[in-house]
């Protein structure tokens, strides 16, 4: 359990908040651990019909916290990491996913709107993938699923370069269902979860389930999960994480592929 997830349940939906907002909702590993029980559980909860992931504060989420991924860069990380049961949890749900963003959403915070079924933004959401500039590939499928969404060349362009995404473009790339001002939001994907909630579950879920084929999702997302971990122990990752630590640019120039 972390306080930096905060679950509520109520008339049938299960509201999961990134409470972390001084560090920007940077997902930490027990974090993960809480999200995926919290989803894994809901398929087994009658009372639970829809799902909303949303952030406290002024971003969604600033992605992976850099200091754990620094850590087990070094072999300092102890422990079982939770990162893959989130992937898994949200790519096998069989309950509607609903996300609100607001500011950013980072890495992970942009590949988990791939997985979600409805997505509600902020005018100021801001999505970005900037894997490679941390020297990291991409996950969570997104390798598969981003391009099949908005092109090859501009997913290239979102992983390579870190171009950030505006919302009115997400929106008309059918990356979201609508944008809505910061303080409609939360209630904008309330009420859609609600009524979401209404609608007859056993169809809902046969429908997910032929929209989205979760089997090949985890082939790829173990695919992407051995490079990251390779790329997570190189010398350029290595040289991201201390430029973050240090509030640096990084410079990669010097280091060889
Ligand atoms: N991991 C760990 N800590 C993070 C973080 C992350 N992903 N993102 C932000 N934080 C921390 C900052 O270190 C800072 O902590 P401090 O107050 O102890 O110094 C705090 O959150 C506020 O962040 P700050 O950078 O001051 O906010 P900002 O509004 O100026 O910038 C971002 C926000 C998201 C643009 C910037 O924080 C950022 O680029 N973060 C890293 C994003 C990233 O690369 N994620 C991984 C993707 S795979």
């Amino acid at each position: 359990m972390t306080e930096h997830i905060r679950i509520e349940k109520a008339d049938g939906v299960l509201t999961l908040t990134f409470a972390r907002p001084d560090k920007k909702n940077a997902l930490t590993n027990a974090m993960y651990g809480a999200l995926a029980d919290a989803i894994t559980a809901a398929d087994a909860d009658g009372a639970v019909r829809a799902i909303v992931l949303r952030g406290e504060g002024d971003m969604f989420t600033a992605g992976n916290d850099v200091g754990e991924f620094a850590a087990m860069a070094t072999g300092a990380f102890k422990g079982e990491r939770h990162v893959g049961r989130f992937l898994e949890a949200i790519a096998r749900a069989t309950r509607p996913l609903v996300a609100a963003v607001q500011g950013r959403a980072v890495g992970i915070g942009t590949t988990m709107l791939l997985h979600c079924d409805l997505v509600v933004l902020a005018e100021d959401a801001l999505l970005t993938t900037p894997f490679v500039n941390l020297a990291l590939v991409p996950e969570a499928a997104s390798s598969l699923l981003l391009p099949q969404r908005i092109g090859h060349a501009r997913a290239y362009a979102m992983f390579t370069l870190g171009d950030a995404m505006d919302a009115p473009t997400a929106l008309a790339l059918g990356l979201a269902n609508r944008v809505v001002p910061f303080p409609r939001l939360h209630a904008e994907a309330a009420e859609l979860a609600a009524r979401l909630a209404r609608q007859p579950a056993g169809a809902l879920s046969t429908t997910k389930r032929l929209m989205r084929n979760a089997d090949v999702l985890m082939a790829q997302i173990a695919t992407e999960s051995e490079r990251f971990t390779e790329r997570l122990k190189t010398a350029e990752a290595r040289e991201a994480f201390t430029a973050f630590a240090e509030k640096r640019p990084p410079d990669f120039t010097k280091l060889a592929g």
